[in-house]
């Protein structure tokens, strides 16, 4: 078998955690070694790793790190959670292993079964897809923001090793440029075609007819089908709607928070506003203009054509098809 083109995001290695360091993608591929709680929750909030899957294996990680390293591992657990509160999988990763007799054990359980269930998802993902789609992408969804293959890029990767030559259009993703940066970055070295757009282009391509599909990942669903994801996919998705074009959400049963009953329950992060003060460091607004920067947007059920999972598809009513797929996951 061919060596995957992108090396695992995160994994246990020697009694740490190595990442790859996110923050110098696309320029130079990476690794970072992490030993303590403390430098995990700094990779988190700076993005070193980052993306819903990734961060539930992150933590997962986390508290394995400090059973190894002798800390108070609920303080630890309580710390990682809050780095980032809206992607519900890295609280699902740290309760995981929290509950676990072994850890390290379970976090590289967490992380082996990831890869596995985003291909499953590709699979399913890529039925939807037309021959030759023209797909629509927003921040990063792929094998950066998982441990491999990705979820909505898998999607993509997934009808590409099919034959089905998808193509997709890359949206550059303001702020912090995920898309510009790593989607862009994995497509090329998975050898599909790809054209990085500026965000504010994505209604006048769909205008011109340019989008088959939209497909996105999720930071949490909540029970009803309404999605957190990047900022920028309400926008995309109210276009999609107005324009006839399907929006897909792909993401596993552990991104689904049957706990939360609606969208308006989940917690939406807000980033420091340097990030869009500033462009690659350099400022770009004028000195002491305000600026606010919440990390991600709710997408109501009503405007998501459907959600992709491990476990299969579901579509509206989403209420009861997202209790069947995470009871379904549950086994
Ligand atoms: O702020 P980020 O880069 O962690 O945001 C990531 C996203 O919004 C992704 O779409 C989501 O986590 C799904 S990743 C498979």
């Amino acid at each position: 078998m061919t060596p995957d083109p992108i090396p695992p995001t995160i994994e246990w290695s020697d009694g740490h955690v190595r990442i790859i360091d996110q923050r110098r993608l696309p320029g130079e591929l990476v690794f970072l070694d992490i030993a303590t709680v403390e430098d995990l929750c700094d990779a988190i909030s700076t993005l070193a790793v980052r993306g819903a899957p990734a961060l539930g294996v992150a933590g997962a990680m986390g508290v394995a790190l400090a059973a190894v390293t002798g800390a108070d591992v609920r303080e630890a657990a309580a710390h990682i959670v809050a780095t980032r509160p809206t992607a519900v999988n890295l609280a699902w990763g740290v309760e995981r292993a929290l509950a676990a007799a072994d850890p390290v054990a379970e976090a590289q359980r967490l992380a082996a079964e990831d890869v596995a269930r985003n291909r499953s998802l590709g699979a399913y993902g890529a039925e939807l897809l037309p021959d030759g789609a023209r797909v629509y992408t927003h921040c990063n969804a792929g094998a950066l923001a998982c441990v491999g293959y990705g979820t909505a890029l898998g999607v993509v990767r997934a009808a590409h090793e099919v034959g089905r030559r998808p193509t997709c259009w890359v949206g550059e993703t303001r702020p912090a440029l995920q898309g510009a940066r790593l989607t862009a970055w994995e497509l090329d070295r998975l050898g599909i075609p790809a054209t990085l757009v500026a965000d504010v282009m994505a209604g006048s391509l769909m205008a011109s007819g340019d989008v088959d599909c939209v497909v996105v990942g999720a930071d949490r669903i909540a029970a009803n089908g309404d999605v957190a994801n990047k900022v920028g996919t309400y926008g995309l998705a109210v276009l999609a709607r107005h324009h006839g074009v399907p929006l897909y959400v792909a993401a596993p049963t552990s991104t689904v928070d049957l706990a939360c009953p609606t969208g308006a329950g989940i917690p939406i992060e807000r980033r420091p506003t340097r990030e869009v003060t500033e462009l690659a460091g350099a400022r770009i607004a004028p000195d002491g203009m305000e600026a606010e920067n919440r990390a991600f947007d709710v997408t109501p059920a009503e405007l998501v054509s459907a959600i992709v999972t491990e476990q299969g598809v579901a579509t509206a009513p989403y209420g009861p098809a997202l209790a069947a797929l995470v009871a379904e996951a549950q086994g």
